[in-house]
């Protein structure tokens, strides 16, 4: 556990299930007053309710412009300080090319624009006070890729690199960035990933709970990639190391699947 985790103020978006109820549990127990975002108000506010009297539901939209202004001014209101910010709310869709206009537009806003626009609105405060953790929930395909998803694939790189971009540029100003990474995880975005999706990532898959505690490791050890499957790192190693090689296998993955994994609009 984080000790100095007591009292700070911490936002989860995406947290009416899944991944992001599960660092909800785990910051409340820590002592944090939280603030639990989702689309979904019904499942965001039994989460709150359970959770106890410092753990607040704000629903909405965490990814256009005017939702995540509104969520960063309700927390401000809620908890004084943001000090964590977990943008965690993530769409998966599968396809091609392909795939509708929609699903492309959709995946961008929530798994990349989500986290540029908290990013502009929580930065300068966090540059000026010289601390602030933005947690950036991504996937191993955003270091692996993933067959049959294009969608999903190419954000989650984009999420991926504008974490990176974030530790880079304000690391050495108080601002601390983690990626988390996993691969399957015991959620209903894998439960609904159809028989294909579900046929790549189930094997291994980890429940939301251990994602929790290795992102607070992570937090306590100072280090931005977040591992909950370690295989990834000789995976993105071996990707980066020999591409061809890489790809042969990637094809070879690819050919056993349909066109579509995952959801496709
Ligand atoms: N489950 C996995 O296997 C897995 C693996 C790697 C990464 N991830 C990532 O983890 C994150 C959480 O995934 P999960 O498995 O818990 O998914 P989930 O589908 O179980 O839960 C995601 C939650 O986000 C909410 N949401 C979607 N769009 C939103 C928006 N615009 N504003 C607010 N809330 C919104 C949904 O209503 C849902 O409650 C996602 O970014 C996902 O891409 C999941």
């Amino acid at each position: 556990m984080t000790p100095d985790l007591a009292g700070r103020g911490v936002v989860v978006t995406g947290a009416g299930r899944g991944i992001g109820e599960a660092y909800a549990k785990a910051f409340a127990a820590a002592g944090a007053r939280v603030v639990v975002n989702d689309l979904d108000a019904d499942a965001v506010t039994a989460v709150a309710t359970s959770l106890g009297d410092d753990v607040f539901a704000v629903p909405g939209d965490a990814s256009s412009e005017e939702g995540v202004a509104a969520l960063v001014a309700s927390a401000r209101d809620h908890l004084g300080e943001i000090d964590v910010y977990c943008a965690n709310a993530g769409v998966a869709r599968g396809g091609t090319e392909a795939v509708a206009e929609r699903a492309w537009d959709v995946s961008w806003n929530v798994n990349v624009m989500a986290h540029v626009r908290a990013a502009k609105l929580l930065v300068p405060e966090w540059v000026e006070r010289g601390s602030g953790t933005f947690v950036a929930t991504v996937s191993a395909a955003g270091l692996l890729s993933i067959p049959g998803a294009a969608p999903y694939a190419v954000t989650k790189h984009a999420a991926y690199a504008f974490a990176e971009w974030l530790s880079m540029t304000y690391g050495d100003k108080g601002v601390r960035v983690h990626a988390v990474c996993p691969q399957g995880v015991r959620t209903d975005m894998l439960r609904n990933s159809g028989t294909s999706g579900r046929a790549l990532m189930e094997a291994d898959a980890v429940d939301p709970d251990d994602v929790a505690r290795d992102l607070f490791l992570a937090m306590e050890q100072e280090r931005f990639l977040v591992l909950p499957h370690p295989e990834v790192a000789q995976m993105y190693a071996h990707r980066a190391s020999d591409p061809d090689r890489w790809l042969t296998g990637m094809r070879r993955l690819a050919g056993g699947l349909p066109g579509s994994v995952l959801g496709a609009d």
